[in-house]
Parts: C-alpha cells; structure tokens; sequence
C-alpha cells in the first residue's frame, strides 16, 4: 500500500469511529456520556480538519476542476454544518428536534461529498 492508500483507509477507520459514537451518544441519551460525548467532538473536529488542510494544499499546487470546487466547498459547509449543529446537541438543555436532522443530514452529507471529491482527486493525492 501507498501513502495515499494507508491516509485513506485511517481516515476510514476515524470516519467509523465518529458515526459509531454519535449512534452510541443517541442511543445512550441525555446527559451525554462526557468520554463518548468529548471523543466523538474531538475525533469528529480534527478529522474535518486534517480532510480540509489535506484537500486545500492540494488545491494551491494544482488547480480543481469545478466539479472539484464545489464539492470542495460544499463539503466545507456541511462540515461546518455538522460541527454547529453538534454543538447545539451536546447541550444537557432540550434542543429542537430539527438541530437533530440537521446534525443527522449533515453527518451522511459529508460521507458523500468527501468520498466522491477524494475519488477524484485520488491520483494527484
Ligand atoms: C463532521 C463532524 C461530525 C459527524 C460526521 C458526526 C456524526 C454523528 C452521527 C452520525 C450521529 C448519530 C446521529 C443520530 O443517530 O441521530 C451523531 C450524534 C451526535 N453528535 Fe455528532 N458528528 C460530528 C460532529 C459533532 C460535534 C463537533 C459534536 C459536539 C460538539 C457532536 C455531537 C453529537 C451529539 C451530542 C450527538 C447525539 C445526538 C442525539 O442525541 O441524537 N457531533 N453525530
């Protein structure tokens, strides 16, 4: 396996390791469990993070294409989305149920824009 292709997977694993704990921190309830509640927000905010810096170094040596472009910033926006709406959760205070869709599209969201830009990317990454 190739850098790339190990990056790849780790950052795989961690994607499975913040959608196990956000369905354990639903199933649990409130209030949060405070390790399963501080590693899903830690886990979760430096994965956007490292996929963004990852993606954005990229892009000042090569150029996206459009396509590329948008999902760039459309995965920017439901990251930002999730990680909001995440905040909001995590309050022991009753939230409307809305923040919890939002948090639960934004989720799904970002699986699907990141997976198909990194696809694109995959061979000047
Ligand atoms: C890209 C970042 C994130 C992703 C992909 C993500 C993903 C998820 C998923 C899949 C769930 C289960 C949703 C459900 O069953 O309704 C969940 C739940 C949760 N997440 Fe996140 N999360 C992210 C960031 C955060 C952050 C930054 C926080 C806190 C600051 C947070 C707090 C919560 C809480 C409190 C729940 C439980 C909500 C409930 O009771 O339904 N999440 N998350």
């Amino acid at each position: 396996m190739n850098t790339f292709q190990i990056e790849i997977v780790v950052v795989v694993l961690i994607a499975i390791v913040v959608f196990i704990s956000g369905y354990w921190l639903n199933k649990l309830g409130k209030p949060y469990n405070t390790i399963v509640l501080t590693a899903h927000k830690l886990i979760s905010f430096g994965i956007s993070v490292y996929i963004v810096i990852m993606c954005y170094q990229l892009n000042k040596t090569e150029t996206f294409a459009s396509i590329e472009y948008g999902l760039f910033i459309s995965m920017l926006i439901v990251f930002i989305s999730a990680i909001a709406s995440g905040g909001f959760l995590s309050s022991n205070n009753q939230i409307p149920s809305f923040v919890q869709i939002i948090h639960r599209v934004s989720s799904i969201a970002s699986v699907i824009f990141t997976g198909i830009l990194i696809y694109l990317l995959r061979a000047r990454l």
